[in-house]
């Protein structure tokens, strides 16, 4: 971007434009979106784990005053295509798992739809299910792709040879659990079919109806492209709302069953708006969660520490309804230098709801088990751990020989040693001691890659003085409303008031969703080729209603490099030597993210992510229920999931060398919803070991661990 300094936006620290709105409750959620005469939905839920509906009665339901409607496979519209399976419900009697909707009562108000749904009696046919994750299930299976789009496997040279050459190794499982979204804003959906508008040939009821959806979204373009082949139904038909956020980090960036839902039960009502907001328990069933991994990590090293070996094998749970198959081998491909190098990726097939993004899905359970044993080796061999891995620092992609675009590891690395005061740092555990609490300090390397991002497109259009900028994009509360007005600002040269942003509507251009950390760099991107094909047109004086697009760009040149993100997380811990606790004193991260558009924002992102990998690390932990015939979670709300609160987060910083890299795009910004999160777990158990000399390789680490 070449802007003047003197009135640049961008790189200056700006507050949120809807902060404001959100802090005093004037911003609509999706709940909160004017309606007139809405009809309230509870879902009826299965209560087996596998089986058929032999018969439902819910004649106690529909007598009762007030309810309006009650949905179940009976009289569910019929969906036209299965292209997704967690959206295609209630067209048969089947249930795939504890707590799936069955059903839903529509009715007057939350508290009869509730009250009502209690009423419906349910008849099944139980199957054989399978709920308990464990590794080498007889069923696990290799999904040929990841998520990402990238293989499962990877193979290069001998592994074997490598680590029988090596001086050292290290050969230890990790797990992870599965964990659960709890946004403050829960999932929440509106939806009305037009009654005006139900006439002609297309659509559900072969007709051609017209639907309006508010939803709490990351993205609605594609969720409406998600939606449009089961309804069967153009673009124009479908409309999706979601101009505010209450927080999201992938549970709301595809469509759950909460949505589908709420569609069908709409539809038996046209002109009449549905509304559904899950409770907090109900976030625990059907809109997705953080899958459970078992990692076996090996390493092998040279004397000196330079890596001969590594192989990363993940078994990961997996949906039967629905896989969805995480990239946790990923940053293993890419972080690391050896010549010998092996990754795979099995799935587990059980009888449980759909897994979905959360927070850095892949990396973030692969990095734990990749940065522990990078610190179990440093351990072995009596190197620091830095020392470590900047030894293994690669000159180059270790996967694909490209070259990295920009590659700033060791700054981010060393300048955290300085800044965190890693000389300080007892190489031997239980070196210090304070009262009943050992103290110590750990590393973890960080990586996070740019993802590829579907068609994305802004608009700009001149009106009444200024500049209305529109495209689809989410702002989730992390800042993109705000930064994506100084890119448009900059770019069209103007100051900031000038600048009209719109977002959140399948009315304005197709974007893809707030996921992957891409938002910034691909959503800025289009804004930016927007404004200069405005100003190409139009010049610096526009007249009332000129308007031009553009599509986000991604330059060419940059598939010959390797584009990732870089970081390195400083932890430093005390345990309690009386009862197991761990209070992460102090937490540390340095970047290497690309341009800082907006450096409140941006810190604002950093120490989330941060806050994210501390709840990670000592609480967030669901569990199931092994009992035959069950499988829920069991801890499904506040009282039994425990996440980070004030007091767990004392002195958390983030820091950023700033390299601003073209060849992600216009902006120069690399992406920094998810680099924040990724190492913290292992940074925090790498000083639990520095602290005790106990080596914990399953998050969370809870004081029974520790003890
Ligand atoms: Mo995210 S897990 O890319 O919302």
């Amino acid at each position: 971007m070449t802007t003047d300094p003197k009135t640049a936006s961008v790189g200056q620290d700006r507050v949120r434009i809807d902060g404001p709105l959100k802090v005093t409750g004037t911003a609509p959620y999706a709940f909160e979106q004017p309606t007139e005469n809405p009809a309230y939905l509870f879902p009826l839920t299965s209560t087996i784990t596998r089986g058929k509906i032999r018969a439902i009665d819910a004649s106690a339901a529909r007598a009762l005053s007030g309810v309006l409607e009650v949905l179940t496979h009976e009289n569910a519209p019929k969906l036209l295509a299965k292209t997704d399976t967690e959206l295609y419900i209630l067209q048969s009697r089947d249930v795939h798992y504890f707590g799936e909707n069955i059903g839903a009562v529509v009715a007057e108000t939350q508290e009869i739809a509730r009250h009502a749904a209690s009423l419906v009696r349910v008849e099944y046919d139980t199957e054989q299910e399978d709920t308990r994750f464990r590794p080498e299930h007889p069923e696990r299976y290799n999904p040929g792709k990841i998520n990402t789009g990238i293989p499962a496997d990877s193979k290069q040279g001998n592994v074997e040879q490598g680590l029988a050459e090596a001086a050292v190794t290290v050969d230890e499982v990790y797990a992870t659990p599965y964990e659960h979204h709890n946004p403050m804003e829960m999932h929440s959906v509106i939806a009305e079919w037009d009654r005006e508008r139900l006439d002609g040939v297309l659509g559900v009821l072969g007709e051609r109806p017209h639907l309006r959806i508010h939803d709490a979204s990351q993205g609605v373009s594609y969720e409406r492209l998600m939606l449009l082949p089961l309804l069967g139904l153009l673009p124009q038909q479908v409309e999706i709302s979601s101009p505010y956020v209450g927080g999201a980090f992938g549970s709301k960036g595809i469509p759950h069953a909460q949505v589908m839902l709420t569609v069908l039960a709409a539809r038996l009502m046209p002109g009449r708006a549905v509304k559904y907001m899950l409770s907090r328990q109900q976030m625990f069933r059907s809109v997705g969660h953080r899958l459970t991994t078992h990692q076996r990590f090996r390493l092998g090293a040279a004397a000196d520490g330079t890596l001969t070996a590594i192989t990363h094998d993940v078994q990961q749970s997996s949906s039967r309804l629905k896989q969805f198959a995480e990239q946790t081998v990923n940053a293993t491909r890419h972080l690391y230098a050896a010549p010998h190098r092996e990754t795979s990726t099995r799935m587990v097939p059980l009888d449980i709801g759909p897994a979905t993004f959360m927070r850095a899905p892949g990396e973030f359970p692969g990095m734990f088990a990749q940065e522990t044993a990078m610190d179990e080796l440093a351990v072995k061999l009596g190197l620091d751990p830095i020392e470590l891995r900047l030894r293994n620092k690669p000159d180059t992609d270790p996967e694909s020989g490209k070259p990295h675009s920009s590659h700033h590891l060791g700054e981010c690395l060393k300048e955290g040693a300085r800044l965190f005061g890693w000389e300080k740092r007892q190489a031997q555990p239980r070196a210090r001691q304070e009262g009943e609490w050992l103290c110590g300090m750990g590393v973890a390397a960080a990586t996070y890659p740019r993802q590829m991002t579907p068609p994305t497109k802004a608009s700009v259009a001149f009106r009444e003085g200024k500049y209305h900028v529109g495209i689809a994009a989410a702002d989730l509360g992390t800042g993109a409303w705000t930064v994506l007005t100084q890119i448009a600002a900059d770019a069209l040269k103007v100051p900031e008031e000038d600048v009209v942003l719109h977002i959140g509507h399948t009315d304005l251009p197709l974007a893809f969703l707030a996921g992957g950390s891409t938002g910034t760099y691909n959503w800025g991107s289009a804004v930016m080729v927007a404004a200069v094909n405005f100003r190409d047109r139009y010049g610096l004086t526009p007249a009332e209603g000129d308007e031009a697009e553009g599509s986000a760009f991604f330059p060419d040149e940059a598939k010959k490099y390797m584009l990732d993100a870089y970081g390195a997380h400083f932890a430093e811990v005390k345990v309690s030597t009386v009862t197991g606790e761990v209070h992460v004193t102090r937490l540390l991260g340095v970047y290497d993210p690309g341009r800082i558009i907006n450096p409140r924002t941006a810190n604002s992102q950093f120490i989330g992510g941060m806050t994210m990998g501390i709840s990670a690390a000592l609480h967030e932990e669901s569990y199931l229920d092994s009992r035959p015939g069950y499988g829920h979670v069991v801890n499904s709300d506040f009282a039994g999931y425990h996440i980070a609160a004030n007091a767990d987060v004392p002195d958390v910083q983030a820091r950023w060398i700033e390299h601003p890299d073209p060849m992600f795009g216009p902006t120069g910004a690399k992406g920094i919803g998810e680099i924040g999160i990724v190492g913290v777990p292992a940074a925090i158990g790498n000083a639990i070991y520095n602290a005790t000399g106990k080596r914990l390789r399953e998050l969370p680490f809870t004081p029974a661990k520790l003890v």
